[in-house]
C-alpha cells in the first residue's frame, strides 16, 4: 500500500489525511507511476479550502486527492502505451488533472514527458508547472523582450522565481514586490533590479518613483485582491495587466472604464486554456526543462517536506513564510 493524501471536506491543512492506497494496474494510454518528488503549487490550497474559482470547484469531487505535477519512475504500462518503458524517469504538470499528492499513482501516458538525465527529480517537481505557466504568461499572454519594465508581485516565491529568472534572461528590467525585509535578498539572487517591501512601503507609489513616473509595460499578478486595483496605477500608457492568480483573495467586480483613461489593457491567464493543446504543452514542458538544463531557472533551491508532512507545507505557504517552491518526497 502507498502513501495517498485525501480532502475529504473543504477547509483549512488539516482535512488533508494520509491514507494507504494502491491504484491498481494502468488502463489503456496509461501508465503507474512510483512518485519521487511531488511539486506543491498555490493552487493545491485553493482546491482543498474551496476558494479555487467556480469553474474549477465544480470539477473537483469529494473525496479527492490534490497535486497538478510530480516526477517518479514508470512501473508499469498499460495497454496501448508506446512512449514509455519501465523504468523510464519522467515528470507531469497539468492544471486540469488532480491525484499528484501520492507515492504510487496511474497516470494519463499522453501527458507525462520523459526527463534528461541532466534534470534531477526534485528540480523537475519544483519547477515544472510553475515553468510551464511562466512560459505561456512571457511568451504567449505577454511576449516579453529586451527593455520592457515589468512589475512582479510575491517575486521571491514560487513563480516569482521562475517568472523573475526567465523574464531576466530575456532582457526586461524586474520590479518585484515581497512582504518582508528577509525575501529581498531572495529577489535579488533571482534577478530582480528592484525590490519593494510592501510591509513597509507604498508599492505603487515605489514603482512609478523607479520609472521616472513613466510606469512599467506589464504587471503580473498572482496575488489579486490585496494588489489588483492598485497596480493599474503602476502601469504605462497602453500598458497590460496580466493577471493569473489571487493567493490574496479573489478579484472583485470593477468597473472596465478604469481602463480607458490610460489605455490599458486586460488579460486573465489559465494554465487550463494555454496548456489545453497536448502538443503545446509537450512543447512548453520542453523549453522548461532546456531552461533548467542551461542554468536559466534555479536547480535545489527548494524547500523540501515529508508527504508526511503535507499539513506543514500548506500551513506555511499559507502564511507566507515559504520562499521559492515547496517539493514534497514520498
Ligand atoms: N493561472 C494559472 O494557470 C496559475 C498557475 C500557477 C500558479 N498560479 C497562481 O500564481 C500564484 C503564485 O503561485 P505559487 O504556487 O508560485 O505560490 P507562491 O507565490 O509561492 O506563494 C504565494 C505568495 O503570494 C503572496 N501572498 C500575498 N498575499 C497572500 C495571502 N493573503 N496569503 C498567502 N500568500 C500571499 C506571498 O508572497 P509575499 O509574502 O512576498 O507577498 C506568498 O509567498 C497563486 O495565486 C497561484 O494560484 C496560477
Amino acid at each position: 500500500m502507498f502513501k495517498t493524501v485525501l480532502v475529504h471536506q473543504a477547509g483549512g491543512p488539516e482535512v488533508m489525511t494520509l491514507v494507504d492506497q494502491d491504484p491498481g494496474a494502468p488502463g489503456a494510454g496509461q501508465i503507474r507511476l512510483r512518485q519521487t518528488a511531488i511539486g506543491v503549487n498555490f493552487g493545491d490550497i485553493h482546491k482543498r479550502r474551496g476558494s479555487a474559482p467556480p469553474h474549477a470547484m465544480a470539477a473537483i469531487g469529494l473525496p479527492f486527492t490534490p497535486g497538478l505535477e510530480a516526477a517518479g519512475i514508470v512501473e508499469a504500462v498499460g495497454p496501448g502505451v508506446t512512449e514509455f518503458r519501465v523504468g523510464d524517469r519522467v515528470a507531469y504538470a497539468v492544471a486540469s488533472m488532480l491525484g499528484g499528492y501520492a507515492a504510487v499513482r496511474l497516470f494519463e501516458a499522453r501527458l507525462a514527458h520523459k526527463l534528461p538525465d541532466s534534470v534531477a527529480d526534485a528540480d523537475a517537481a519544483a519547477l515544472l508547472y510553475k515553468g510551464v505557466t511562466v512560459h505561456g504568461m512571457i511568451r504567449s499572454c505577454y511576449r516579453i523582450e529586451p527593455g520592457h519594465v515589468v512589475l512582479l508581485h510575491a517575486a521571491a516565491g514560487g513563480i516569482g522565481t521562475v517568472l523573475t529568472r526567465w523574464a531576466k534572461y530575456l532582457g526586461a528590467t524586474i520590479i518585484g514586490t515581497v512582504s518582508r525585509d528577509d525575501k529581498v535578498q531572495r529577489a535579488l539572487i533571482n534577478g530582480c533590479d528592484h525590490v519593494i517591501v510592501t510591509g513597509r512601503e507604498d508599492f505603487a507609489a515605489r514603482t512609478l518613483d523607479i520609472t521616472d513616473g513613466v510606469g512599467v509595460d506589464v504587471v503580473y499578478d498572482g496575488v489579486g485582491q490585496e494588489v489588483f486595483l492598485k497596480s493599474f496605477d503602476c502601469l504605462r500608457k497602453y500598458g497590460t495587466m496580466v493577471s493569473f492568480g489571487q493567493s490574496s483573495g479573489m478579484v472583485k467586480p470593477f468597473d472596465p472604464v478604469m481602463l480607458q483613461h490610460k489605455g490599458h489593457y486586460l488579460t486573465k491567464f489559465s494554465g487550463s486554456t494555454y496548456n489545453a493543446d497536448v502538443s503545446e504543452y509537450q512543447q512548453r514542458l520542453g523549453d522548461v526543462l532546456d531552461a533548467i538544463d542551461q542554468g536559466i531557472l534555479p536547480r535545489g533551491t527548494h524547500a523540501t517536506y515529508a508527504l508526511d508532512d503535507v499539513v506543514a507545507a500548506h500551513r506555511d505557504i499559507e502564511a507566507r513564510r515559504t520562499i521559492g517552491s515547496v517539493v514534497l518526497m514520498p
